[in-house]
């Protein structure tokens, strides 16, 4: 068979020549190939499902059932799932060249540094970027930090400003309250539109003042799906004299990105968001920026020369790079750019976009459904996150669970967003290329089991004894007047109850509930409510979670258990404030 270039500038590809071998093979598509670990179809070119159909068979997990169904994966946006060929890299560098890179002569670590730094370039030139400027972090979390502690400890003053928007990621936020925190600047933020685009106007506002010293904006937004103009962003923050850091980890893995166009100082994503192993990001830098700023971490790789009491730095990138590098991991994410490489950026766009334009109307369908971020859907990424009245996000992912249809529920780390939204929390459905039109039907059904599940509200539990407390929640409401209140919530996923207690001679006398919170935590808050009625509070003071599942009829699963507690943390919180008060 003749073979010939995955992508055509990878025939060069590094790396030892099992490694290469798996870069190299192209078929005509529609044609299957074999691979050392099995048999990769090469999907047909042409847009659409047959192309996404084709496409997942390169996904074994896709191939998985659970309960003798398929699973419906519409949560790329938390982790994308990975093809064979970034396993397959992965596996080979741990069976045939394992060895540590930049320090020996043998030909293991050689062949071990040569994969590494080759996949160092062709993730580089994947979004037109230098191998030298292209920094490895763990993640696009650490990227934003290293710029927030090496570039903004030394670059930022009190009492200038760091601007970032209301929708982004906590990964580009909490850095820079930090930041602030210790240097006295101020953080301020550009505000987002009712159709969750970015308010320029504010954006030049802010600008205006002379005081930005940095700005930071996502380039997708992980919850509105908004494609933020950030080429013009970064030339209005150029012009007023500031730094631009754009945050790209929604937007590499869907969109065809060009980081000189762009012409960010910092441009941050991560791996596994795009088909490549977790524990992998890069940070691209402006070289003059890198050069100048002081090392992030201290280590082995990262120095030039060390005395006893100072060190001189290695040269770009390795600078930013102390201790042991993530070698599989980078030859991963090098096999996963080169897999969406073949694919075609501008294909894998494509097809996300005319899956979310599907999507879209179909979900405008669906009674008391709301859909969140831009009403063009060319302002889209294929990120949808919707609300439906009356149903707890939470309690929407479960049923759509019982079909296997992953989507993600919660505040998607954007609490500032949520909050601005007037939100707690939402539903987001989020494509990868290997999505098609039946997962889009997949999920339609799904919602269908919501919709009928949510007209006799409470019987989204499946134990008919804890759906009847949903159904009818006891104890629930205010009391006049109370001894104490408290209330708790639920971060993950936005459950926020309140609690009202009458004390007689040390006991609880009356209890009353009041909030919001998805099925599971109103019914197990009513379910509990009877037993706290006459305890003493000596004694509720000692109450555990354990108690509080205890109680309840069913086992629960333990990313749920915070909500089948809450109720307890709820009532502690208002004897905590009674001992404040004494
Ligand atoms: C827009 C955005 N930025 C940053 C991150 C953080 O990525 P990681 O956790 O891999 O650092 C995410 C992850 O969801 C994201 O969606």
């Amino acid at each position: 068979m003749e073979l010939q270039p995955l992508v055509s500038d990878l025939t060069s590809a590094p790396g030892p020549p099992r490694l290469r071998s798996l870069f190299r093979r192209r078929e005509a598509p529609g044609t299957t190939r074999v691979h050392p670990h099995g048999l990769i179809q090469v999907p047909q070119q042409s847009q659409g499902d047959a192309w996404a159909l084709g496409l997942r068979r390169n996904f074994p997990i896709l191939a998985r059932q659970i309960a003798g169904r398929r699973i419906v994966y519409l949560d790329s946006a938390a982790t994308s799932q990975k093809p064979d060929a970034v396993i397959d890299a992965i596996c080979e560098y741990y069976r045939s060249c394992n060895a540590n890179i930049h320090r020996s002569v043998y030909t293991l670590a050689e062949e071990a540094t040569t994969g590494f730094e080759g996949a160092r370039s062709r993730i580089a030139r994947f979004v037109g970027g230098t191998p030298d400027t292209t920094i490895f972090t763990r993640n696009a979390t650490e990227a934003i930090n290293l710029v927030a502690y090496a570039w903004g400890r030394q670059n930022v003053r009190e009492r200038e400003v760091v601007l970032v928007t209301k929708m982004e990621h906590h990964s580009n936020l909490v850095p820079w309250q930090l930041l602030c925190q210790e240097t006295g600047a101020e953080l301020r933020y550009v505000d987002v539109t009712e159709d969750g685009l970015l308010r320029l106007d504010d954006l030049d506002a802010e600008l205006s003042t002379g005081r930005v010293r940095l700005a930071a904006v996502a380039h997708v937004s992980n919850v509105l799906g908004t494609i933020n103009p950030v080429a013009e962003i970064v030339r209005r923050i150029h012009a007023a004299g500031a730094i631009a850091l754009v945050d790209g980890s929604q937007a590499v893995p869907h969109l065809p990105v060009d980081i000189g166009q762009i012409d960010a100082d910092f441009y941050a994503w991560t791996g596994h968001k795009a088909l490549g192993p977790t524990g992998i990001g890069v940070l691209h830098g402006r070289r003059e920026l890198l050069e100048n700023m002081g090392p992030f971490l201290a280590g082995g790789d990262m120095i030039s020369t060390v005395d006893l009491q100072a060190s001189t730095w290695n040269a770009l990138p390795w600078k930013y790079e102390a201790g042991t590098s993530m070698i599989a991991e980078a030859t991963g994410l090098g096999a996963a750019v080169d897999y969406l490489a073949a694919l075609g950026m501008s294909q894998v766009r494509g097809h996300e976009l005319a899956l979310t334009r599907q999507a879209l109307g179909r979900l405008a369908e669906v009674p008391g459904l709301t859909v969140l971020g831009p009403a063009r859907t060319d302002d889209r990424a294929g990120v949808i996150s919707f609300t439906i009245d009356g149903a707890h996000p939470h309690d929407v992912a479960e049923v759509l669970n019982r079909t296997n249809v992953c989507v993600r529920a919660g505040h998607h780390c954007a609490q500032p967003l949520m909050r601005h939204l007037g939100l707690s929390a939402t539903t987001r459905v989020s494509f990868g290329p290997y999505n098609a039109t039946d997962d889009i039907d997949a999920l339609m059904a799904g919602l269908q089991d919501v919709t009928a599940l949510l007209q006799q509200w409470g019987s989204l539990q499946t134990h008919s004894e804890l759906a009847e407390h949903g159904r009818h929640p006891r104890n629930f409401g205010d009391l006049a007047n109370p001894d104490l209140a408290g209330q708790a919530s639920v971060e993950l996923c936005g459950d926020d109850l309140g609690v009202h207690l009458r004390v007689t001679d040390g006991r609880v006398a009356a209890i009353r509930f009041h909030g919001h919170g998805c099925a599971l935590a109103i019914s197990a808050a009513s379910y509990a409510s009877g037993q706290y009625l006459g305890l003493p509070l000596t004694d509720i003071s000692s109450l555990t979670a354990g108690w509080a599942l205890g109680l309840l009829p069913v086992p629960v699963q333990p990313i749920r258990e915070p909500c089948a507690v809450l109720h307890l943390h709820t009532v502690l919180s208002a004897l905590a404030a009674l001992s404040r008060h004494k």
